[in-house]
C-alpha cells in the first residue's frame, strides 16, 4: 500500500497548491494509490446547481478490498481491531486483518443466505462490538447499504429510519453493557419492528447469556446462521458512485436527513485525511472514542483506520465507568498512540480529580484529536497539558456527516496549531466565508467572520439525501448560489485559520450531538396538555450546548414538576435520552412575528441569560410576552 501521509509543512502547502490548481489531477494521484478492479474514465463531473458530484465514474471497485484484501500479504497478523470492552475484567479482543478479513466474508454470506443483496438497505442497531464492524464491512461486501443507527435512539426513531430507507433487514444484538447498567436493545428493535413492515429478517447477536424472546421466522441467532453458512466471499464489483452507506443526521424540521456516501469518493477521502491528519506510524495503536453509529466512528473508527492498515481500537464502553480515570487506563493498558475524542468528553474529565489522569503512563500518547463542535480554550489547555503533557500535538478537526471526511484541521505535528482553532483545510478543500448580504469574503490578511461555505467539491461529500434530492437541494445549495453551505459560522485570522463559531441554523450541538430543535419540539408537541413548544440551545459548561424548551399548557392545566418529568419522557421515548431539554419553562405565549413565526433569536437570548440587548421587539405581534418569559426564566 502505498502512503500518502505529507511530512512537512512545505509539503503540506505544495500539495494545497496542487490540488486547487488542478483538483482532477491531484485526486486522480491520490486515488490511484487504492485497489481498483477498473480504473475510472472520468475523475471529476460536478455541477452544485442540480447538485450533482460524481467521482471517479467508470471506477469499480470494492471498499472492504481495500481495507482487508489488499493488506494480507503484508499486514494479515497484524491486529486491525483491538476491542475493549465496557467491564475492564473482561477481555479484550484482539483481531488481526487475516481473521477480520476471514469474519467480514463468512457473515456476508449470512447476508446473502437471507436474502440480502446488491443494492438492499440493511439497518445496524448495535452496541460497540467487533461485529458491528463485521456486519457493516460484510454489508459493503456484497454491495448492500448499511444504514447504522446509533444504539442510544429510541424505537421510533429506529423506526423512522428504518421505514425512510426501506431497509430490509434489521442487524442487532440482544443486550448492551454501558457502564453499570444493561439496556436492552432487542426489546427496543421489537417495538420498532411493529411498525415497520419492509423488515423481513432480524438477525440477532447474543452480547449477554439472557434469554431473548425471538419471532419465529423472522428473528435469527448469529451464531446460528454462521453455522451455515459458507466462508469464501468474492466483493460485489461495485461503481464507484454506488451507494456506500446511508447515515441520518438531524435537520432544520423534525425528519432526519438520511445522507448517502458513495463507494469511492469516500473511501478515497477518508483515507486520504486520516493519514494526513494523524500521521501514523507502523506500530501505533490509534483510539477513536467516537460510537460507530455517528460518522466519526464510520470515517475513523473503520473505513479510514482501515483501509490505512492501522490498529484501531473499539471501546464498548464509556468514560466513567468504573471511574473517570478508564480512558487514561485503556491508553495506559493498550499503549495508545493516537487518541481523539469529543470536547464534551474532554470537558466532563476536566472536571474530575486530576489524579484519575496522573495515576496513568500516558507516555506512549503521539497526538491528541478533538471533534463534533467547538472546543474552548479552557478545554483546549486541559487536554494539551495534562493528557499531551505539552508533548502532542492537539488536532481540532472540523468537518459534518455530510462532509464524510475531515476538511478542516492541522496536520499533527506539521500544522502550527493555535487553541480553539481547527487551523487550515486539508489538501482539495476550498472553504470560503460568506457575508449577511451572500457575497464572498475576500482572502485577505484582515480577521473576518461569516458563515462557512465550500466552493468545490471534495471525494467524500454526501451526494444526496435518501429519497429527497430536493431537500438536499434546498438545504445546502440554495443559501449561496454555487456553494455548499455548512450551517456554521466561522472566523478567520490573519494568517488563514479558521475558528468554527458554531451553527447559525436550528440544529444544536449537544454533547457533541447534532440535534434538530424542530425534532425535539415535535416529541414535546406529543404530549396532550401542550398546545405548542420552541427548543432552542444554551451554552452549558459540560454538554457545549444543551436544550431549553418553552412550552405552552391548554388552559386549566396546571405547571408541575410531574408535568415537567412527563414532558421530558415524552422526548426520551420519541427521540432518546440525548434530546432530552435540560431545562423547561412554561410559558403563556411565544414572541411572534406579525406572520406568525416564532422569534427564536430572542428566545436563545434568553435562554443563555443574555438579557441586556434583547434587540428591537416592537414588531412582535405579543411584545408583552417577552417580559413575563424574562421574569420567570430558569438561570441557575
Ligand atoms: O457545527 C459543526 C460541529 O458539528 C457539526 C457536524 O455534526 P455531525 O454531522 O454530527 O458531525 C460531527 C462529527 C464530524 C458541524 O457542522 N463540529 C464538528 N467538528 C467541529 C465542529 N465545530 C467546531 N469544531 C470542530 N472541530
Amino acid at each position: 500500500m502505498e502512503n500518502l501521509q505529507l511530512r512537512t509543512f512545505a509539503d503540506y502547502k505544495k500539495a494545497y497548491k496542487k490540488s486547487i490548481k488542478d483538483p482532477e489531477a491531484f485526486w486522480d494521484e491520490v486515488a490511484s494509490t487504492f485497489t481498483w478492479q477498473k480504473k475510472w474514465d472520468k475523475t471529476l463531473e460536478w455541477d452544485f446547481k442540480k447538485p450533482e458530484v460524481k467521482w471517479f465514474q467508470g471506477g469499480k471497485l470494492n471498499i472492504t478490498e481495500n481495507c482487508l484484501d489488499r493488506h494480507l500479504d503484508t499486514l494479515g497478523n497484524k491486529t486491525a481491531i483491538i476491542w475493549e470492552p465496557n467491564d475492564p475484567d473482561e477481555e479484550s479482543r484482539y483481531i488481526t486483518y487475516r481473521q477480520l478479513f476471514v469474519k467480514v466474508s463468512h457473515f456476508a454470506n449470512v447476508l446473502k443466505n437471507n436474502g440480502i443483496k446488491k443494492g438492499d438497505r440493511v439497518c445496524l442497531y448495535m452496541p460497540m462490538i467487533p461485529e458491528l464492524a463485521i456486519a457493516m464491512l460484510a454489508c459493503a461486501r456484497i454491495g448492500a447499504v448499511h444504514s447504522i443507527v446509533f444504539a442510544g435512539f429510541s424505537s421510533s426513531a429506529i423506526a423512522k429510519r428504518i421505514n425512510d430507507s426501506d431497509c430490509k433487514m434489521l442487524i442487532t444484538a440482544n443486550e448492551v453493557y454501558r457502564g453499570s447498567k444493561k439496556v436492552n436493545l432487542k426489546e427496543m428493535c421489537d417495538k420498532a419492528l411493529e411498525q415497520t413492515p419492509g423488515v423481513e429478517t432480524v438477525i440477532v447477536y447474543r452480547r449477554t447469556v439472557e434469554p431473548t424472546p425471538m419471532k419465529e421466522g423472522r428473528d435469527k441467532f448469529w451464531f446460528d446462521e454462521l453455522q451455515k453458512a459458507e466462508k469464501e466471499c468474492p466483493p460485489e464489483v461495485m461503481d464507484a458512485e454506488d451507494m456506500l452507506f446511508i447515515l441520518y443526521t438531524s435537520g432544520s424540521t423534525g425528519k432526519p436527513k438520511g445522507m448517502v456516501h458513495t463507494v469511492g469518493g469516500y473511501l478515497v477521502g477518508t483515507t486520504y485525511s486520516f493519514q494526513n491528519v494523524f500521521q501514523l506510524e507502523k506500530d501505533d495503536v490509534y483510539w477513536c472514542t467516537a460510537d460507530i453509529g455517528w460518522i466519526t466512528g464510520h470515517s475513523y473508527i473503520i473505513y479510514g483506520p482501515l483501509a490505512s492498515g492501522a490498529t484501531t481500537v473499539m471501546f464498548e464502553g464509556i468514560p466513567s465507568y468504573p471511574d473517570y480515570g478508564r480512558f487514561w487506563d485503556i491508553v495506559d493498558k493498550l499503549k495508545v498512540t493516537h487518541f481523539y475524542t469529543a470536547p464534551t468528553a474532554i470537558r466532563s474529565l476536566a472536571k474530575q480529580p486530576l489524579s484519575f489522569v496522573e495515576n496513568h503512563d500516558l507516555s506512549s500518547l503521539k497526538a491528541l484529536g478533538s471533534v463534533g463542535e467547538p472546543i474552548n480554550e479552557e478545554a483546549w489547555h486541559w487536554y494539551n497539558d495534562n493528557v499531551g503533557k505539552g508533548n502532542c500535538p492537539v488536532v481540532d478537526t472540523w468537518w459534518q456527516t455530510e462532509t464524510g471526511a475531515i476538511m478542516i484541521s492541522p496536520l499533527a505535528g506539521i500544522t502550527p496549531t493555535r487553541p480553539t482553532f481547527a487551523t487550515l483545510p486539508l489538501p482539495g478543500v476550498q472553504p470560503v466565508l460568506m457575508d449577511n448580504e451572500g457575497e464572498e469574503i475576500p482572502n485577505t490578511t484582515e480577521p473576518v467572520e461569516g458563515r462557512l461555505a465550500i466552493k468545490f467539491p471534495w471525494p467524500s461529500i454526501a451526494r444526496t439525501i435518501y429519497g429527497d434530492h430536493q431537500r438536499y437541494k434546498e438545504v445546502y445549495f440554495s443559501t449561496f448560489e454555487n456553494k455548499y453551505f455548512t450551517g456554521d459560522g466561522a472566523y478567520r485570522d490573519a494568517t488563514g485559520n479558521y475558528r468554527i463559531t458554531g451553527r447559525v441554523d436550528d440544529i444544536v450541538i449537544v454533547s457533541g450531538h447534532n440535534l434538530g430543535t424542530a425534532a425535539t419540539e415535535n416529541a414535546i408537541d406529543e404530549h396532550e396538555n401542550v398546545v405548542e413548544s420552541a427548543v432552542v440551545g444554551f451554552p452549558h459548561e459540560v454538554k457545549g450546548n444543551a436544550l431549553y424548551a418553552y412550552v405552552i399548557l391548554y388552559d386549566k392545566v396546571e405547571p408541575s414538576e410531574e408535568l415537567e418529568k412527563e414532558i421530558k419522557d415524552i422526548v426520551s421515548q420519541t427521540l432518546g435520552p440525548i434530546a432530552k431539554p435540560e431545562k423547561i419553562q412554561f410559558v403563556s405565549g411565544l414572541p411572534k412575528t406579525r406572520s406568525g413565526k416564532i422569534m427564536r433569536r430572542i428566545l436563545r437570548k434568553i435562554a443563555s441569560n443574555d438579557t441586556d440587548n434583547l434587540g428591537d421587539t416592537s414588531t412582535l405581534l405579543n411584545p408583552e410576552i417577552v417580559d413575563e418569559i424574562l421574569a420567570e426564566a430558569k438561570h441557575d
